[in-house]
């Protein structure tokens, strides 16, 4: 796709086997499209849910017989592991080999719930309460800790990683969690600052420009955000108490990534190429040059699912593209569903083709997520 792509300057070697740790409402559709397009392009394998499931056993424990082609041994080379999973270490690894790169993201714990809110809004801890304030003013007339989907509203973060999300608090048992996570992942990025992170990303990976540049996909309409006030914020961040230590531990250890590995300095020229690189992607592929809401979308093959409360925003393609233009622009707007199964059925031609899986959470529902 010579006229889109850009050059890397540095000599090292891209890496090829990557886990992504798909942590929900953290903006993680965007980088999983990064994944997907990098896996398509330069023919690699991914470990994709069987039968074409749109998650990984979510929100069960990861396994790694849930990897299409792992248990019948038909497939023994996975390169990058990205779809929904609760993280279980010994299991990734009986899927990837040991040089894997590890990384996930994290967002600010209040954004994230008021996001999950109105995104999971039909499951059992939000179904009753009218908004997130009331929620949020008593949370143990709505929050049942044993329900199967509770982890929807406290700390899902951490469940996402692995770990108990109703555990106490305690120094000692965040540290433990911090040190973990730490011990399994190699880089984790902020949704906060994704540009920065998309640095990072192609810093650690050793990818081009081009390879992690993209459209925010799965993203919300303005109007469906709530704006939240101070009492809020403050009862956010300790009903997520423990979400909330990880995510300033980070947020702490992100900078100081930045500082030994880019520098300050180099770190905004680096991001300005990107958003650079981004508008000109944007002007080249997009009818309108942005997004669009639900209803604007021509091509129903680019529709993103709509889901709970949110109103997912998408895009047009310019009309009249060449060919090698028209595919790249495609690939970046793809939403993951159309995607996911797009490469299973590249991956597995001879498996029979699987509707795609609107796994649209209801409550009472066995849902996943
Ligand atoms: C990927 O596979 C296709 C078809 O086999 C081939 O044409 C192409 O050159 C390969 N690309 C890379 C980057 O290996
Ligand atoms: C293994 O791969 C072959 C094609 O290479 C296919 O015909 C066969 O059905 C696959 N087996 C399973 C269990 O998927
Ligand atoms: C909480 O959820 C569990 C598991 O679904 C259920 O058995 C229990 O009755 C629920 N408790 C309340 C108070 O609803
Ligand atoms: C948290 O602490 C409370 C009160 O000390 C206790 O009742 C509860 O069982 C604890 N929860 C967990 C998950 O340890
Ligand atoms: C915290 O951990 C340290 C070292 O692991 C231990 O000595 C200490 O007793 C723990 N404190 C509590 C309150 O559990
Ligand atoms: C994250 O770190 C930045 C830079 O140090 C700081 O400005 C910001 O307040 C931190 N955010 C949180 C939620 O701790």
């Amino acid at each position: 796709e010579g006229q889109l792509s850009s050059s890397h300057p540095t000599a090292c070697k891209p890496k090829t086997y990557v886990v992504f740790l798909k942590v929900h409402k953290s903006a993680s559709s965007t980088i999983m499209n990064i994944l997907f397009r990098f896996g398509e392009t330069h023919n690699l394998t991914f470990a994709l849910p069987v039968n074409g499931a749109s998650q990984l056993g979510y929100p069960n424990y990861f396994l790694a017989e849930s990897v299409e082609g792992f248990s019948s041994g038909n497939m023994s080379d996975f390169n990058i592991l990205c779809h929904h999973m609760r993280f279980l270490k010994a299991q990734v690894q009986r899927v990837m080999p040991s040089s894997t790169f590890y990384f996930s993201i994290l967002r600010n714990p209040v954004h994230l719930m008021e996001s999950s809110f109105t995104y999971y809004k039909g499951l059992s801890p939000f179904a009753r309460a009218r908004n997130l304030e009331e929620f949020l003013s008593q949370p143990a007339k709505f929050y049942n800790a044993s329900a199967h989907d509770s982890h929807y509203a406290k700390n899902l973060m951490t469940f996402d990683f692995g770990f108990n999300h109703n555990a106490n608090f305690s120094t000692n048992h965040t540290r433990q969690m911090q040190r973990n996570i730490e011990e399994a992942f190699d880089l984790l990025l902020l949704s906060e600052y994704f540009d920065e992170s998309m640095v990072l990303l192609k810093e650690a990976l050793c990818w081009d420009l081009d390879s992690v540049v993209s459209f925010p996909l799965n993203s919300r309409e303005g109007r469906t955000r709530a704006a939240l006030s101070e009492s809020m914020v403050a009862k956010i961040k300790s009903w997520n108490r423990l979400d909330w230590a990880i995510y300033t531990h980070f947020n702490r250890t992100f900078w100081e990534r930045v500082d030994r590995v880019v520098g300050r300095e180099r770190m905004k020229q680096e991001v300005r190429a990107l958003c650079e690189r981004r508008e000109q992607l944007a002007k080249t592929c997009l009818q309108g040059g942005g997004s669009v809401g639900p209803p604007e979308i021509r091509d129903k093959s680019l529709a993103p699912l709509q889901h709970g409360q949110a109103r997912i925003l998408g895009y047009n393609l310019k009309a009249g593209l060449d060919e090698t233009t028209g595919r790249t622009c495609r690939r970046m707007v793809t939403p993951e569903l159309q995607y996911s199964s797009a490469l299973y059925r590249r991956q597995f031609p001879w498996k029979p083709v699987v509707s795609i899986s609107l796994h649209i959470p209801i409550a009472g529902a066995g849902q996943r997520g």
